[in-house]
């Protein structure tokens, strides 16, 4: 007797009663769309992206919809190596944010990691507050902690739009740091390996990046206590 275990069933598009077809098919339009632009521009486009990638920047930004890193900096397929999570943050414990940096800095060997957060992050507004939103909770947490290293500067902002740009902006600065006490980048360093990191804060209302000007290309700008002897 067949047990159904291990089986993948396919369920037939036109038996999804209740999606938005329209949407979904235009996706699909799009794409073919895009194919032939592409196409139209370089007949080898395609051909060239499948030899392999050796993009030289990793970007680390926020999962919101729309902060789209390829488009904002003008690059093509194939430059930058991507990472996005809620409000664009760098947790030890991450074996995702792990993985990509890893692959990045030793495989791909990125020369330039940023950490891009954007004015109006949900997840950096969530922290300012005692809001309860379920699981994501525990990720808001993080931001809540960068809050905390910062209260003095950040308590005596009366404008609360103020407050909460600062907000995002010390938030950056604090996972471009997180990254450089990395053993991953420490490593780099060691080995004399081109690997400068920068924290960068994109505006949704003018598309315009300001560059917060921490850039770091060595551990001795960590404290002491997170310089690892590698
Ligand atoms: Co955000």
């Amino acid at each position: 007797m067949l047990s159904s275990v291990g089986i993948l069933q396919t369920v037939h598009f036109k038996q999804l009663k209740y999606m938005n077809k329209a949407y979904y098919n235009q996706l699909l339009e799009n794409n073919k769309g895009w194919v032939a632009s592409r196409l139209a521009l370089d007949p080898d486009f395609f051909n060239k992206l499948a030899k392999g990638q050796q993009p030289p920047l990793l970007w680390i930004g926020c999962a919101d919809s729309r902060v789209p890193a390829n488009e904002i900096i003008g690059a093509k397929p194939g430059e930058v190596f991507v990472h996005r999570n809620i409000a664009n943050m760098v947790l030890h414990t991450d074996m995702n944010m792990l993985s990509v940096l890893d692959y990045a800095v030793n495989v791909l060997k990125v020369k330039h990691i940023i950490v891009c957060g954007h004015y109006g992050c949900g997840g950096v507004r969530a922290a300012m507050g005692s809001g309860s939103y379920g699981i994501v909770d525990n990720w808001i947490r993080h931001i809540k902690d960068v809050y905390r290293f910062h209260q003095k500067e950040l308590d005596i902002i009366e404008d609360d739009t103020q407050k909460f740009n600062r907000f995002v902006e010390l938030n950056v600065v604090e996972q471009v740091y997180d990254l450089a006490k990395t053993s991953i980048v420490q490593n780099a360093w060691n080995v004399k390996q081109e690997l400068f990191i920068h924290g960068w804060v994109y505006g949704v209302d003018s598309g315009i990046i300001k560059d917060l000007g921490v850039n770091i290309d060595s551990n001795e700008l960590l404290d002491d206590v997170y310089q690892l002897d590698i």
